[in-house]
């Protein structure tokens, strides 16, 4: 392990760890370019979301980022080292959980670990479990332990359910403590017990130093995002913090009602509040505080509730006026 690390200079928290720069991908039988011009970086540490519809192009932009995929034209540098013409050097500081189940079936789950572990320089071989040098098993047995899969990692892949498969990838990813941990869509397939563990992980992974570059199409679980990035057909359709993305695209709104309906309406259009009937009455905030607004109502209301936009709410608006 220690070999491994001094061979690449660590990067500063909070620097570009990530640096992509006008990268373009066509797949050799596309019509269009999967990618088609992104550029954005991504700072040491941060737990960064990369969102958008199927065929978007995350995992094409994934997969270029982590090496498995050469780019059309374009630049990517992941710790100031080229993803094309320093690709070992990127593999070693990389962690990748891919969309598609990538584990040998006639294999134990721990196995798939143990031969990944040795594959990457950071234990030697040996040909059972228990001759493995302690620090393996204890590694090994603590990820296990985080994801509740103790007594399953000693079974062939193919007796496992797709979710403990799942975690076994991810054990698996997580045994180079990578500088940056590249997952796509990793929770697909877990149940919410398991999901709930790997968010865990993840935030104690992050808190420990290491970025976090995922794609899911879970729009909640981006909400606790650094940044995040949608793509939409191989471009970036916006980027920033989820907060503003948010106070962009989707304005805060109150939800009032009252028994006297009529004498509520009367009452907003000669204050000149505008209003949408939904079939509560839809007041956008923008910007005025909920309490100035409802303290200016003199008819008894019956309702009131605000309502606080999602990155889900965000996403809509934007994809579904692309798409429209
Ligand atoms: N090997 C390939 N050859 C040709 N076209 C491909 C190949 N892989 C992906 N594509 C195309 O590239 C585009 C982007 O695909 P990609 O898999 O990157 O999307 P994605 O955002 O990961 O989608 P999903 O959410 O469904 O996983 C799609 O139009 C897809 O059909
Ligand atoms: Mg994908």
């Amino acid at each position: 392990m220690g070999e491994l690390t001094e061979r690449i200079a660590p990067v500063a928290p909070g620097a570009a760890i990530i640096e992509v720069e006008d990268l373009v991908k066509r797949y050799r039988k596309g019509k269009t370019n999967a990618v088609d011009g992104i550029s954005f970086s991504v700072r040491s540490g941060e737990f960064f979301a990369l969102l958008g519809p199927n065929g978007a192009g995350k995992t094409t932009t994934i997969s270029i980022l982590t090496t498995t995929l050469i780019p059309t034209s374009g630049r990517v540098r992941i710790g100031g080292n080229d993803v094309v013409t320093q690709a070992s050097s990127v593999r070693r500081q990389v962690g990748i959980i891919f969309q598609n189940p990538s584990l040998d079936m006639n294999l134990t789950g721990e196995e798939n670990v143990r031969f990944h572990a040795v594959l990457y320089g950071l234990y030697p071989y040996r040909p059972q479990f228990r001759l493995m040098p302690t620090a393996y098993r204890q590694q090994v047995r603590e990820l296990a332990a985080l994801l509740s899969i103790e007594a399953d990692i000693f079974r062939p892949i193919k007796v496992l359910s797709g979710g403990t498969r799942r975690k076994l990838e991810i054990i698996r990813s997580l045994m180079h403590r990578p500088a940056v941990l590249f997952l796509d869509e990793p929770t697909r397939g877990l149940d919410t017990n398991g999901r709930r563990n790997l968010w865990e992980y993840l935030r104690g992974v992050q808190a420990a130093g290491t970025t976090v570059f995922l794609t899911t199409h879970y729009l909640e679980e981006a909400e606790a995002a650094d940044s995040v990035c949608i793509i939409n057909r191989g471009r970036i359709v916006s980027f920033g913090p989820p907060s503003r993305i948010k106070a962009e695209l989707v304005s805060e709104h109150v939800l009032i009602d009252a028994d006297d309906r009529d004498r509520l309406r009367a009452e907003l259009v000669t204050r000149g509040v505008a209003f949408a009937e939904t079939p509560l009455f839809k007041i956008k905030l923008d910007g005025r505080s909920a309490h100035q607004l409802l303290k200016a109502i003199d008819t008894p209301l019956s309702v009131v509730a605000i309502h606080q936009p999602s990155l889900e709410d965000a996403y809509l608006s934007i994809i579904g006026k692309i798409d429209d």
